[in-house]
């Protein structure tokens, strides 16, 4: 566990306020009748909101005081400019870059604190091609499917025939693709997998590359031997710029209320 409370726990600094054991989320913290924290249990996730919360610093963390976080124009600013990329530069990330852009990881939520996240980077276009694309492709010229499938797609024929052909409608040329999947082992793999991938896609706009959900790619993945993949972002410097803005998307908001007076 990367936050433990029972070892960092300094008792000479307690006032017993009883912050802590009120806001704790799975109540493993047993108090005494002063407040003061007397024992944490088992079931302690290792959230750190014991830590995060306690006024006097009894847990011995980094002062948040000083972060001054963004303003709700800029963080809508960077959604409403995340496009999603279908031309790439070839030019790959460096390593300082991919650095940068991964670290949100360290601190996007997971599903009872289970941080099992693991991101698989397919660094370089080659990488991206050997591994991914051409596999891919070469699986399904193998089963020999897209004969018949090309023929049955309807309206996505296009789309068979020029994947058939061996063009990378996967990554659509992008110089880097990241694989995140979770433990199987966590409560909520699925949601830790895309509230991380949706960090770093924001993380992403904010740095000026571009991105691309690989919803294909998640199916692709363990096809071509590159494991479990709970989703995938592709990355890279985007070759054209935006001119316009997106209209607003549609979506819906459907208010529930109280009985009046409870
Ligand atoms: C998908 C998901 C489901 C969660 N469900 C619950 C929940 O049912 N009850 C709860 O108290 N916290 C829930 N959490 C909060 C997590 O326990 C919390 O995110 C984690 O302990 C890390 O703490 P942080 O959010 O302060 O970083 C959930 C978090 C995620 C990502
Ligand atoms: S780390 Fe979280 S779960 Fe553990 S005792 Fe502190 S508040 Fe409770
Ligand atoms: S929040 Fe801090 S000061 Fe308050 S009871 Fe918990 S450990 Fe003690």
């Amino acid at each position: 566990m990367v936050f433990n409370p029972a070892e960092r726990y300094l008792q000479n600094r307690c006032t017993g306020c009883g912050i802590c054991s009120s806001i704790c989320p799975t109540c493993s913290i047993r108090a005494t009748p002063e407040g003061k924290p007397s024992y944490f249990a088992h079931t302690c996730i290792g959230c750190s909101h014991c830590g995060v919360y306690c006024p006097e610093n009894c847990f011995d963390l980094e002062p948040a005081a000083g972060s001054e976080g963004v303003s709700p124009v800029q963080v809508d600013e960077l959604f409403k400019l995340r496009r999603s990329v279908r031309r790439f530069k070839a030019a790959d990330l460096s390593a300082d870059e991919l650095e940068e852009l991964l670290k949100p990881l360290n601190w996007t939520p997971t599903g009872r604190n289970d941080q099992g996240i693991t991101v698989k980077v397919l660094s370089g276009r080659a990488a991206v091609e050997e591994k991914l694309v051409n596999k891919f492709t070469g699986i399904l010229r193998a089963v020999d499917c897209f004969r018949a499938v090309t023929l049955m797609a309807g309206p996505g024929r296009d789309f068979i025939r020029r994947l058939r052909k061996g063009e990378d409608l996967l990554a659509w040329g992008a110089p880097c693709v990241l694989l995140f999947s979770s433990s199987v082992k966590s409560a909520t793999p699925v949601q830790d997998s895309l509230i991380a991938a949706s960090a770093v896609a924001m993380k992403a706009e904010a740095m000026g590359l571009g991105t691309l959900w690989g919803g294909f790619i998640r199916y692709a993945a363990p096809l071509t031997g590159l494991g479990r993949c709970h989703t995938a972002l592709c990355v890279g410097q985007p070759v054209l710029r935006k001119y316009q803005m997106a209209p607003e998307r549609k979506w819906k908001r459907i208010d529930i209320h109280g009985r009046q007076g409870s």
